[in-house]
């Protein structure tokens, strides 16, 4: 990505589908990561850093967001607060020691990498207490619209997971208490979207947005 397609990319966090869309991710990944004020927090594939940027402000955690793309960190850094730092590197060999962070999230970025086993392995060792991961639901009205046949505009190449495939994929890794669960319904963010996405439970796995969390074992 270059500089200028960075800034697209979370400019459209600014336009209405998108902050709407975002804020409702947001929700259900900090629900379900239970973060307290002060803890450190790993972003893996953090872009232009949405959600490191949020999970810093709201939650009040150290957050540290990673990515393999200069010009998604160039955007994400500008200007980066008190709070958020920006490191650059891949998930598959994350530069930090082990059990450096209390909370890792990892949003939409799995869907794009190809060993997504060994990516799993590396947050697990660098985390101490919980991983939530922000998955494409291949069960969802999105994936019809934007996801069938290799994918269309951002979504190209991302692998949409199944329901099971997103339970399994901390399989034989050290981590006890898997949950999934879903959002963004109807993902067109227009009034009925917006009425009907708190009445829908989250256990309900049809939206766009399934996200996956697990405890690290001491
Ligand atoms: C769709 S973007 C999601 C960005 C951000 N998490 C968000 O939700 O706005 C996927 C991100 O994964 C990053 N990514 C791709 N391969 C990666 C890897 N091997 N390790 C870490 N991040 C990677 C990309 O550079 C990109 O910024």
């Amino acid at each position: 990505m270059n500089v200028e397609a960075a800034e697209r990319y979370d400019a459209w966090y600014r336009t209405p589908r998108g902050a709407w869309i975002g804020e409702v991710e947001f929700a259900l990944l900090a629900r379900l990561l239970a973060a307290r004020p002060g803890e450190r927090l790993l972003d893996v594939g953090s872009g232009t850093g949405y959600f490191t940027r949020r999970c810093a402000r709201k939650l009040g955690v150290f957050a540290t967001g990673l990515d393999p793309d200069p010009a998604a960190l160039q955007v994400a850094s500008r200007p980066a607060e008190p709070g958020e730092r920006y490191v650059e590197g891949c998930v598959e060999q994350l530069p930090f020691a082990d059990r450096s962070f209390d909370r890792t999230i990892c949003v939409t970025a799995l869907c794009f990498i190809a060993d997504q086993r060994q990516a799993l392995r590396e947050m697990v060792r660098v985390t101490r207490k919980r991983i939530v991961l922000g998955l494409l639901n291949r069960a969802s009205l999105l994936y019809l619209q934007k996801g069938r046949g290799g994918g269309r505009g951002a979504y190209r190449g991302a692998h949409w997971h199944t329901r099971r495939e997103a339970l399994e994929l901390f399989a034989g890794l050290p981590v006890h208490q898997v949950q999934l669960r879903s959002a963004v319904f109807l993902p067109s963010g227009g009034a009925i979207a917006r009425t009907i996405e708190p009445l829908v439970p989250d256990r309900c796995a049809v939206g766009a947005f399934l996200a996956v969390a697990a405890d690290v074992i001491d």
